[in-house]
């Protein structure tokens, strides 16, 4: 019986059952099965969630590149390991080898080295979907280089944050990029973050829309011409098990994004180990995930998981509307998918439109369908299961985050029978706990409550980026030794769970992780605005929209509420980024609040959602007249 390819639900618990009684066997036979160490570790793991400090495979030494591109040239250095389709379907697709990929990504490593990047810099990468976006990510691995990945979609304001706060050298951007039938400024976007950002030092512009933009005397160089003189050959740096691999940035509750900071082995081991399992992945498959590699089912599902499994990954450029609403299924077809992984927000927007475009691609290639980032209702499951997989295809619903490095509850294709709106099963190695609000386990089935996770896992984040505080905070202070994960979720009868939202300020738009906070902040930066507050409601399409609470200033009374809204829109577009402008914004006098000036949010959410009927107890508020008023104007 193998760790990785689960066959049925009998070896699903015999696996599972050992991975809890002893997880330290339980990974270590993983990682031995595979991987390249270039020397052994001494303990599997040692942990202490009260500090909290997690260690796995201590002083094990590697290179995650070497896993990842080395081991498969010696007998497989001809196999694609990256499709790289552009956003215009008439310019080709490349298809890059692992031998190329190797040379690609060491003449990228020498570029860093040679413009000063050593082992443990920072370098921001703020790329569009680009095949020099996975050579840049694994060209800073390779020199022990930490990347920092803001996906290109985030405005100056929201990449000059999270430059500063990584302490980053360097920059890699283009001279722009496609979305659609669209080209956006990437560089103008970039320098203006560079103008608050003076610990950049250099910054590599890749060409891709062939744009006339200022390149800045003694920072900007064109990364092709560097590209081109370098060596292609470059020794990995042996890195420690634990040593830092990437920041990536993920909204919280208050207003500053946190950099989670993912190590080495782990999250190797926990990628490879999940994206085979999950996928059930075999060799020769084409596996594509439609995510942008700015988040991190981008890092751990186009490039690191799939690569460390010598897989043919598919990178999209481009977005499923364009040229038509068809495009994801015209590009299933074109390189004969066998797994394809995408967001319920993508899924219900294509649902809408005509059967036509579904229809007349041929999807029998199609072997297992993925969702990701917010939980998918069930009609949106079942158009997916009809329509896509022709109710063929096991359907596997991953739960994850951006801070567990790798999915933690999902079906196994074939093993776990699937059911709709349920992650179901936690995969071996996850140990899962539901709490009630005193803190209590709560045990049995049929059950509901905060979900945390009671033993480490490799693939775990080890802390927010110089701020160890706010990890512990965050994540380890609401339970006792538990990682707590900020979502609800229940248990049903047979033990599947269901992730049932987020119970803090967090908001999911469109799979797009939004904390309310720095929303606002950018609302009440507006000259006209005095106080606001965000909240979410259901939305057809992308599962959560935002509705936006203002109290203007008695300068804004007087002023045009349409012209108001796009000045508050634009600014939140320049301070957050576009994804993040709420779909209503409402003018209110007033704002419910606790006697301890607390916003009752919990009231602004049934108004929002139009839920008015029992708004439960509201005498304890400053001020209830306020409700009323924003219920009759309500949008
Ligand atoms: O609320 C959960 C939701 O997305 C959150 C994590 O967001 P992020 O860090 O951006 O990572 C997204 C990609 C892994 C979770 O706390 N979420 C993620 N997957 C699911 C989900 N909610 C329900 N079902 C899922 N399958």
């Amino acid at each position: 019986m193998s760790n990785y390819h689960i066959k049925n639900l009998e070896e699903y618990f015999q696996v599972y059952r050992k991975s809890v009684r002893e997880p330290a066997n339980f990974w270590e036979e993983v990682a031995e099965e595979h991987f390249t160490w270039r020397q052994r570790w001494d303990n599997v793991v040692s942990w202490d969630f009260s500090k909290p400090e997690v260690k796995w495979f201590e002083n094990a030494k590697l290179n995650i590149t070497e896993n990842c591109i080395d081991r498969f040239l010696f007998n497989d250095g001809d196999r694609t390991a990256i499709i790289w389709e552009p956003n215009d379907p008439s310019e080709n697709a490349k298809h890059i080898s692992y031998s190329e990929l190797h040379k690609m990504v060491n003449k990228f490593a020498n570029v860093l080295k040679e413009n000063g990047i050593e082992k443990g810099d920072r370098v921001c990468i703020y790329l569009p979907m680009i095949p020099e976006l996975a050579a840049a990510m694994l060209a800073c691995a390779r020199i022990g280089a930490v990347h920092s990945v803001v996906f290109a979609g985030f405005s100056s304001k929201a990449l000059a944050t999270r430059t500063n706060d990584a302490d980053c050298k360097m920059m890699i951007t283009a001279d722009g990029s496609f979305r659609g039938n669209k080209t956006i400024d990437l560089k103008g976007i970039a320098d203006k973050a560079l103008e608050e950002c003076p610990g950049v030092e250099t910054v590599l512009v890749a060409k891709r829309i062939e744009a006339d933009i200022e390149m800045k005397e003694g920072r900007d160089k064109w990364l092709q011409p560097l590209l081109d003189e370098a060596s292609d050959e470059c020794i990995p740096e042996i890195m420690d098990a634990e040593d830092p691999l990437f920041i990536l940035y993920t909204s919280g509750s208050t207003g500053k994004p946190k950099g989670m900071l993912h190590t080495t082995a782990g999250y190797m081991v926990y990628t490879a180990y999940t994206f085979k399992n999950i996928f059930q992945y075999r060799q020769n498959d084409v596996y594509w995930c439609t995510a942008d590699i700015g988040w991190i089912t981008g890092h751990s599902y186009i490039l690191y998981g799939p690569l460390a499994n010598g897989a043919t990954t598919v990178m999209f450029e481009g977005v499923p509307s364009y040229p038509d609403a068809g495009r994801f299924w015209e590009i299933v077809e074109k390189h004969k998918i066998n797994q394809f992984y995408t967001a319920p927000t993508a899924i219900r927007s294509l649902a809408k439109t005509s059967s036509d475009f579904v229809e007349k691609y041929d999807l029998s290639s199609l072997k297992v369908l993925g969702t990701v980032g917010e939980p998918i209702n069930e009609e949106a499951w079942h158009w997916y299961n009809d329509h896509i997989g022709k109710k063929r295809c096991p359907i596997v619903d991953t739960w994850w985050q951006t801070e567990t490095g790798g999915i933690m509850i999902s079906p196994i294709p074939f093993a776990t029978p699937t059911k709709p709106t349920y992650a179901t099963l936690p995969l071996p190695g996850v140990q899962p706990a539901l709490m009630d609000e005193n803190g209590n386990e709560i045990k049995g089935n049929q059950v509901e409550g905060r979900l945390c996770i009671k033993h480490p896992w490799p693939g775990m984040a080890r802390s927010v980026w110089r701020n160890h505080q706010r990890y512990k905070d965050t994540y380890f202070a609401t339970f006792e030794n538990m990682y707590f994960t900020g979502d609800g979720a229940l248990r049903d009868d047979t033990g599947y769970y269901r992730i049932t939202g987020r119970v803090d300020d967090v908001i999911i738009v469109s799979g797009h992780n939004l904390g309310t906070a720095p929303i606002e902040d950018a609302i009440n930066e507006h000259p006209a605005v005095a106080e606001s507050a965000v909240v979410g409601f259901p939305h057809e399409v992308k599962g959560n929209a935002l509705y936006g609470f203002v109290i203007l200033k008695e300068t804004g009374e007087s002023r045009n509420k349409e012209n108001l809204r796009k000045e508050i829109n634009q600014q939140i577009s320049e301070k957050v980024g576009p994804i993040a402008k709420p779909e209503k914004i409402q003018f209110v006098s007033g704002l419910p609040k606790t006697r301890s000036g607390k916003i009752m949010r919990r009231i602004l959410r049934k108004i929002a959602s139009k839920n008015t009927e029992n708004l439960g107890d509201t005498s304890t508020l400053l001020n209830p007249e306020v409700v009323d008023e924003i219920i009759e104007n309500s949008l």
